[in-house]
């Protein structure tokens, strides 16, 4: 039976820990939860917003709507003759998912430690760090097709990840509520060591114990996921003790000779090549040369050792935060000539 609540407060269930209150509120455990809380008639016309962890959304004002707590558990794992098969309710946190595959012997994961959320979400905005996007490690998922009123699996292709986006952010945006995910481990293992700055720590930093499968590879999937953490958790803030929603905006992708400009005239530039000849420009350099990097705006800011982060300190609202966004892209695009676009889901 789902639990549902109203008027219930969501400072707890955002990490940018805003203080707003959803209309109706039910904590869904089950898929039976899910059917039961879409049926209420309580919420019957109101509109659906449904949270995972919460740290990918900015909630600007209280929600007129029945909000979905996606609490799904589950976690199984089977093998094929070229991959693990690990399917996880979507309430699952996502890093827990990735510490429990590595201890079961299924690498692959490792690069998407630490990430915030649950693996519910993970999809929706096609989760990515230092070298690796879900999407390489996505089999296919389960959701509630609203338009069909029907439980439907979706493939990998089916759900058109990009960079940081998805079927899910687009035009199945309220049409799909996401209740497992299957991901595809692929094997045997290949570590992925190719982003400099994990390259450094691996070679760098103290040795970990090995605990995973790959015991012929030079490098452990523990280890790997290690510095990840150590790396990660230099740079960007803990949710739980600084309010964040990771990366606040994408990183732009430009022509090459809009890039080739842009270089000329600012030699330090960060730009990494595409497979299409276009360029991705860190969006965290372009603010931070703008000198804004650790700025406050009374109760929200940018963070200081990441640029492309933006904060709250508490007390503050979304309003106010997107404000901030706005005022940073629009310094940017002054100075640079290059548009920055929000990456988490504005509520
Ligand atoms: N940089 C600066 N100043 C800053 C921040 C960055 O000069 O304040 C420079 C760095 O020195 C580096 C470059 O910009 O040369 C890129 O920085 P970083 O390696 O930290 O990565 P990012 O592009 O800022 C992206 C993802 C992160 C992900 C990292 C690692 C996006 C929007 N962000 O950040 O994802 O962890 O790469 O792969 O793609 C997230 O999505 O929430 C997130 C944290």
């Amino acid at each position: 039976m789902a639990d549902f609540h109203e008027f219930y407060p969501l400072r707890r269930h955002n990490t940018l820990g805003f203080d707003v209150r959803a209309r109706f509120a039910a904590h869904v455990r089950s898929e039976a939860d899910l059917r039961q809380a879409l049926a209420d008639p309580r919420a019957q016309g109101l509109p659906l917003v449904v949270l995972g962890g919460g740290s990918n959304v900015v909630l600007t004002r209280d929600l007129d709507a029945l909000v979905l707590l996606m609490e799904i558990p589950g976690y199984a794992a089977r093998a094929a003759d070229d991959a693990f098969l690990v399917t996880a309710g979507a309430g699952e946190n996502w890093h827990a998912l990735v510490c429990r595959a590595i201890a079961d012997g299924m690498p692959g994961l490792e690069n998407l430690a630490l990430i915030p959320g649950t693996a519910g979400a993970a999809p929706i905005q096609n989760i990515g760090a230092y070298g690796v996007e879900l999407r390489e490690r996505f089999d296919s998922l389960r959701a509630w097709d609203r338009q069909a009123g029907a439980f439907v699996t979706l493939t990998r292709e089916q759900c058109r990840f990009a960079y940081r986006d998805s079927l899910f952010k687009a035009e199945g945006r309220d049409r799909y509520i996401i209740t497992a995910v299957t991901l595809r481990l692929p094997r045997p293992w290949q570590p992925v060591l190719g982003y400099a700055e994990l390259a450094r720590e691996i070679a760098q930093g103290p040795d970990a114990p090995d605990t995973s499968d790959a015991s012929n590879a030079p490098v452990s999937a523990a280890r790997i996921r290690d510095a990840i953490i150590a790396i990660r958790s230099r740079k960007l803030p803990d949710p739980a003790e600084i309010g964040n929603a990771g990366s606040f905006f994408k990183n732009p992708v430009v022509s090459a000779a809009q890039r080739d400009a842009l270089l000329a005239r600012h030699p330090g530039l960060v730009s990494h090549a595409q497979p299409d000849g276009s360029y991705k420009l860190a969006a965290g350099w372009l603010i931070d040369q703008c000198g804004l990097k650790g700025l406050r705006d009374g109760a929200v800011g940018v963070y200081g050792k990441q640029a492309l982060v933006l904060v709250h300190h508490g007390g503050g609202n979304g309003q106010e935060l997107l404000a901030l966004a706005q005022r940073i892209a629009e310094t940017v695009a002054a100075r640079f000539g290059v548009r920055i676009e929000p990456e988490p889901v504005i509520l």
